[in-house]
C-alpha cells in the first residue's frame, strides 16, 4: 500500500468533497495518510479526521507561517493534542524565510519549543525548511536525540548527508517531477532506500502532469514513478519500502 506521510486533508480546499475523496483515495491503494496540522485549529481538525478515518493519522504543531497564532493558549493546546493516541508526530514545524524573514528569532524559538515537546513525548518531528537550511540544521544539531523527516527536502546533498548521518528521513514530493529538480534528484540518488518517504503535501505541490491542479494522494504514483526510474527499482518496490519507512519512523 501507499503511505502518504504528508497531506493536509483538513485544508479548506477539501471542504466540498473530503469524505468522498478520502474513500476514493483509499480505494486507489493509498492505505495510510498522515495529516500534519499548521496551527492549533488545523491540528484539532487533523485529529478529528484521524478519529473518523481508521487509515488517517495526525501530527500537531504550529507552522512557521502561522507565527501570529502563537501564544500560551495555542502552545497549551498543541501539547494536549500531541498526547492524543492518533497523533504520531509533532509537525509541521520549522523555519520559513521565503515568506517572511523579519522574525527569524521568533521562528527559531517556536521551532525549538516544539522540538523539545517532541523529545519529551518521544515523537518524531515533521520539519518544514524553506530557504532556512543553515538555521534548521543548527537547531536539529542542538537536539541529537531528535528524529523525524525533513519534509519536501530542498537542501543540498551535503546537508542531506549530515541529516542522514544523524538518523533523519527525507521527504520527496511533487517537485521531483519538475524540470528544475536537478538538486533534489541528486539528493534522491544518494538517499538510502530505507530513509526516503513519499509525500503529496496535498492540496499543494501537484506533480507533473497534474501541476497547477489540487493535489491528492492518488498523484503519488507520479512521484513513485520518478523515484523508481531514478533508482532502477520497480514502482511496487518503491511503494513497499516507503511504506515500511513511514511505519518505522511513525511507529505504526
Ligand atoms: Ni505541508
Amino acid at each position: 500500500m501507499i503511505f502518504d506521510t504528508h497531506a493536509h486533508y483538513d485544508d479548506r480546499a477539501f471542504d466540498a468533497d473530503r469524505e468522498e475523496l478520502l474513500q476514493t483515495v483509499k480505494a486507489a491503494g493509498v492505505g495510510l495518510i498522515l495529516d500534519p496540522g499548521c496551527d492549533a485549529k488545523s491540528s484539532r481538525a487533523a485529529i478529528a479526521l484521524a478519529e473518523r478515518f481508521d487509515f488517517v493519522y495526525a501530527a500537531v504543531g504550529i507552522h512557521p507561517e502561522e507565527l501570529a497564532g502563537w501564544d500560551e493558549d495555542a502552545l497549551g493546546e498543541i501539547r494536549a493534542l500531541a498526547e492524543h493516541p492518533r497523533c504520531l508526530a509533532i509537525g509541521e514545524v520549522g523555519l520559513d524565510y521565503y515568506w517572511d524573514d523579519s522574525r527569524k528569532e521568533e521562528q527559531k524559538l517556536l521551532f525549538r519549543w516544539q522540538c523539545e515537546l517532541a523529545l519529551e513525548l518521544d515523537k518524531p518531528v515533521i520539519v518544514h525548511d524553506r530557504e532556512a537550511h543553515g538555521d534548521c540544521l543548527a537547531v536539529v544539531r542542538d537536539y541529537p536525540r531528535l528524529r523525524g523527516v525533513f519534509h519536501c527536502y530542498s537542501g543540498s546533498a551535503e546537508m542531506a548527508k549530515e541529516l542522514l548521518g544523524r538518523g533523519w528521513y527525507l521527504g520527496f514530493d511533487g517537485p521531483v517531477t519538475y524540470k528544475n529538480a536537478r538538486k533534489t534528484l541528486e539528493v534522491l540518488e544518494i538517499c538510502p532506500a530505507d530513509r526516503m518517504l513519499i509525500e503529496t503535501d496535498s492540496p499543494y505541490l501537484s506533480p507533473v502532469p497534474m501541476r497547477g491542479k489540487r493535489n491528492d494522494s492518488r498523484n503519488l504514483r507520479y512521484v513513485i514513478g520518478k523515484i523508481a526510474e531514478l533508482r532502477g527499482l520497480s514502482p511496487e518496490e518503491v511503494e513497499r519500502v516507503t511504506e515500511e519507512n513511514g511505519r518505522r519512523l511513525f511507529g505504526l
